[in-house]
């Protein structure tokens, strides 16, 4: 069984290892415009080793950004403020990934620092939250959406498949697609955010109706070679579980047929009222039925037990890759760090840039 520090292949795509950098919002972008505080971040990490680096949740149309902080990819300067972010990325051999979102009925928000709630309809930065269905989360978020029309639908799926090239356009070797979280996605996907009477609510054959279609339509522009990636939320934690992971391994059997290469299983958040069981590697076994049942290779985050608890996961066969979050922020170079604890020596000199290798693997 693999390690922690052995290559990972998808399609044509290789990992110098199996950790990857978890998509985390930094909301710092104006009008969704990288500037140098994505540069610093991002070169930080891929310079700290991981083998795949995912840039933060990125929104395809403007009324999709959770904060007005969000970074962007509906426009060419988005797109032209990304390219020497990507281009420094792979100059420190990380794959450079990115996440493509739309908040749903989770956008027009503060920044988490500035309060993580819903701005009221009327005030700067607030714009109306699009959704499925009439229905909001509720808590901090309690603005009511607006109910999409088949018109807003296909707009938005086109507006995915315009930054799905953007992506493509800029060097980008991973995608993701985020249905995951609470955000547009999942609205459709949870039976608690849509209530719809046509085609995209109802059954869950219709509730995954609009991820289904918005992976075959990212696939036909993304190429062949190029891993497409989901992150998905196969649980809620807030009743009916096991129907819902039943559900979500149907719908990724049959995104895969779609050209699915992976996923991110992930958790839900799209109620107040879920109990999640927080612990070390929560959602490890979970994500292990999922890749098992799906035959996808696949990841999970949240709370892995460090450097050992990621490498059990590995080595156990329950995912492919452990991908990371809030150990990065801490650490750029968690890999190292990684390396020193579970003695791989030689991985401990590589995971370094040589002006840092020369003293600190040499001499530790
Ligand atoms: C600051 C921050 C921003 C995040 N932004 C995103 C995001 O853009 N997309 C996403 O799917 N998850 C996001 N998450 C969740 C992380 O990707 C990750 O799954 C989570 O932090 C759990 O992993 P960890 O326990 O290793 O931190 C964010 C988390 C943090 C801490």
């Amino acid at each position: 069984m693999p390690t922690l520090f052995d290559n990972f292949t998808l399609k044509g795509i290789t990992l110098r290892n199996r950790i990857a950098v978890s998509p985390m919002c930094q909301y710092m972008s104006q009008d969704g415009v990288a500037n140098d505080w994505h540069q610093v971040h991002y070169t930080s990490l891929a310079r700290g080793g991981a083998g795949l680096v995912i840039v933060e949740a990125t929104a395809v149309s403007p009324e999709g950004r959770i904060t007005w902080a969000d970074a962007g990819l509906w426009n060419d300067k988005q797109a032209s403020a990304l390219a020497p972010i990507v281009q420094a990325m792979k100059h420190w051999g990380a794959v450079p990934g990115i996440q493509l979102a739309h908040a749903g009925r989770k956008a027009s928000a503060n920044r988490p620092w500035e309060g993580d709630d819903h701005i009221p309809a009327g005030q700067p930065n607030s714009w109306m939250p699009l959704a499925p269905s009439p229905v909001a989360f509720g808590a901090n978020l309690p603005r009511v959406p607006q109910e999409m029309t088949l018109t807003d639908i296909a707009r938005v799926q086109a507006d995915t498949v315009r930054a799905v090239e953007r992506a493509r356009d800029v060097g980008f070797e991973w995608l993701q697609l985020h249905f995951a979280h609470g955000y547009l996605a999942q609205n459709f996907w949870s039976p608690y955010s849509n209530l719809r009477q046509d085609h995209y609510g109802g059954s869950a054959e219709n509730r995954g109706r609009y991820l289904l279609e918005t992976l075959t339509a990212a696939r036909n522009v993304w190429p062949e070679n190029l891993p497409l990636t989901v992150r998905f939320s196969v649980v809620e934690f807030a009743g009916n579980d096991e129907s819902i992971i039943a559900d979500s391994i149907a719908l990724l059997k049959r995104m895969k047929q779609a050209g699915l290469d992976s996923v991110d299983v992930s958790i839900g958040f799209n109620t107040p009222s879920a109990q999640i069981p927080w612990g070390p590697n929560i959602l490890g076994d979970i994500a292990a039925r999922v890749l098992d049942e799906t035959g996808l290779p696949g990841t999970t985050s949240w709370y892995i037990d460090g450097p050992a608890g990621a490498n059990d996961l590995i080595s156990s066969g329950k995912i492919d890759f452990a991908t990371l979050g809030r150990p990065f922020l801490a650490n750029p170079h968690w890999p190292y760090q990684a390396a020193k604890e579970l003695l791989v020596s030689d991985a401990a000199q590589e995971t370094l840039p040589a002006p840092y290798a020369h003293w600190l693997a040499r001499y530790r």
